[in-house]
């Protein structure tokens, strides 16, 4: 809760306790009608009901005794029992000058955990595509809240680098690229790019799903590289050291960071002896030659089947990887948190392994998470594809909206610095259209709407920021310096009340994975602050004082928005 609610909240509690009452259920919320109060509190109808007297009487007895108190201009008595409190200037002074002065625009920390953050998981030798937007986007906020909260976080992209693709690829290369066909020849950089890579892979899948005769050479080399055979396992690695580097090109983009790039491959040889302990310990169980986990529990509203660990062939699956590297991770990093921001769809999967991880004694004293999300999608509804009907890769996602937005700024005509800006701009579209949907919901990737400048969208809110830069520009070249905040008018009076509660939209984006809280949140606060610049000139108003007080609370807002795109992973530009 904001700190000023939290204030006004004791102050009721007090109140309500100097008349014997029960003070449990006190809150001060946000006014349902700001015209009328800043905050409310309901306590008394329920109260009323309990004790059988008039809520009225209990809120008109605590009314009377808070009415003394300097934190409020008035308290009166609404409907059947509402307290409706309007707070002093100086309260809302105090609390803007303290919300100002730190760092994180007044964020709760909490008490300190550990937690890992599973996001991205991009698979090697494959693009990024339309699909890794979201678990990046959203990683990457979640992990910026969390460590905002004061825990320690640790980002993974557990990169989809083992198996059977693997194999394809190895079994594939060195007909076209001799020098690999031995251990010798390719000391220096290797012969082939991502480029090559993406379009040999797919290539390569087709030709082993067609012929069983290739598929089976696939396999084999799959065996050499699983038993550690050592030019597989060379060429294996800079396929992934390729792949990664070209992926990493698209964390930058979208400013994603990674504590760790670890991958399925890290904790293959976990499995051996963790199937071996599960298999002793009866948790896995033979069940027509596959080895398999019950994770169905009763009251199950659709059925969840038992979690495949091996396959007739002895394969381990998915799921058997995403266990191994609980166990890696719980005896490396010894988190109480694991987070997985993993598309909705594999929801099943998460049960599956969180239940056969808890039944195991793998995950004991941690909180695993699914965070899931919804698709992106194209303006039919359905999951979004490229002209040609193909799957969009990220970066041809990326430059379509840095493309619209260098198509805005040159209709500006002032075009100084413009890739740097339309970068800006572009990415932050994507972004706050990414962030400001519910995670569980799909949205239309509609680039056009994104990159304007109005309504709710990334550049709308960036623009609040810049345009109090340019204010503090002109102030300070006209001598102005901020100075005491003297809440007057109603729409500073909103603009403080609406800043105070940044702590409360960065609680719940936390508690719910969703940093939508935020995005609203910020958008909500670019429009007051709109509102107050429309109606309280900062440089223009006659008196010094109220022209000091004013710049500071303009300075306050963009410290407020600016820590809460900051949030949501989105850049301010110096100019749009
Ligand atoms: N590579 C996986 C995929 O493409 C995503 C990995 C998500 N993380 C995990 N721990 N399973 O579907």
């Amino acid at each position: 809760m904001s700190t000023l609610a939290a204030h006004v909240e004791r102050l009721l509690v007090r109140a309500f306790e100097a008349h014997g009452f029960d003070s449990r259920g006190v809150r001060a919320v946000p006014a349902q009608r700001p015209e009328l109060a800043d905050l409310q509190c309901n306590a008394a109808m329920p109260l009323g009901g309990a004790i059988q007297r008039p809520p009225r009487e209990i809120a008109e007895a605590v009314a009377a005794s808070l009415r003394n108190d300097a934190a409020f201009d008035s308290v009166e008595v609404a409907g059947p029992g509402f307290i409706n409190v309007r707070l002093s200037a100086s309260l809302l002074g105090e609390a803007a000058t303290s919300q100002w002065a730190d760092v994180r625009a007044g964020i709760a920390p909490q008490p300190p955990e550990t937690i890992v953050i599973d996001f991205g998981g991009p698979n090697v030798a494959k693009p990024l595509h339309v699909g890794h937007l979201r678990s990046l986007v959203l990683g990457e906020s979640l992990r910026r809240i969390l460590i905002a909260q004061g825990h320690r976080v640790i980002g993974d992209v557990h990169l989809g680098d083992w198996g059977l693709q693997m194999g394809m690829l190895i079994s594939e290369l060195p007909a076209i690229w001799p020098e690999l066909r031995d251990d010798g020849g390719w000391t220096a950089a290797p012969p082939f790019d991502m480029g090559q890579l993406q379009a040999i892979y797919p290539r390569v899948a087709a030709a082993c799903k067609a012929d069983p005769a290739r598929m089976a050479v696939a396999r084999a080399v799959t065996a050499k590289l699983q038993a550690g055979d050592a030019a597989s396992m060379r060429l294996w690695e800079t396929i992934r050291r390729v792949s990664l580097q070209a992926q990493s090109v698209d964390f930058a983009s979208l400013d994603a960071h990674f504590d760790e790039l670890n991958g399925e491959s890290r904790v293959q040889p976990l499995i051996p002896g963790m199937i071996a302990d599960l298999r002793a310990r009866g948790i896995a169980q033979d069940s027509d030659g596959a080895l398999v986990i019950e994770v169905a529990q009763e009251g199950d509203d659709s059925p969840v089947p038992p979690l495949l660990l091996e396959k007739s062939d002895g394969a381990a699956l998915y799921a058997t990887t995403d266990l191994a590297t609980l166990l890696d991770r719980r005896d490396r990093l010894h988190p109480s948190r694991v987070v997985y921001v993993v598309d909705q769809r594999q929801a099943l999967h998460f049960r599956q392994v969180f239940r056969a991880a808890k039944r195991a004694g793998f995950a004991d004293g941690m909180d695993l998470v699914h965070v899931g999300f919804g698709t992106v999608n194209g303006r039919d509804g359905k999951p979004y594809k490229t002209r040609d009907g193909g799957v969009a890769q990220l970066h041809e996602l990326l430059d379509d909206a840095i493309g619209r937005a260098r198509a805005r700024i040159e209709e500006s005509g002032d075009v100084d610095d413009i890739d740097a800006r339309a970068r800006a701009i572009g990415i932050a579209a994507v972004k706050f259209a990414d962030l400001s949907t519910y995670r569980t919901s799909g949205y239309v990737f509609d680039p056009d709407r994104m990159v304007s400048f109005e309504g709710r969208t990334g550049p709308y809110v960036q623009y609040a920021c810049v345009r109090i830069a340019s204010i503090l520009d002109r102030a300070t070249a006209q001598g102005v310096v901020p100075g005491p905040i003297e809440v007057a008018e109603a729409a500073e009076r909103a603009l403080v009340l609406l800043c105070a509660r940044f702590p409360d939209a960065v609680a719940s984006a936390a508690l719910r994975y969703a940093p939508n809280d935020i995005a609203d949140y910020a958008y909500d606060l670019a429009q007051a602050f709109s509102r107050f610049y429309a109606a309280c000139p900062v440089l223009g108003a006659d008196v010094p004082a109220v022209r000091g007080s004013r710049l500071s609370l303009a300075l306050l807002a963009r410290h407020v928005l600016t820590q809460a795109l900051e949030l949501l992973g989105i850049r301010v530009p110096a100019r749009m």
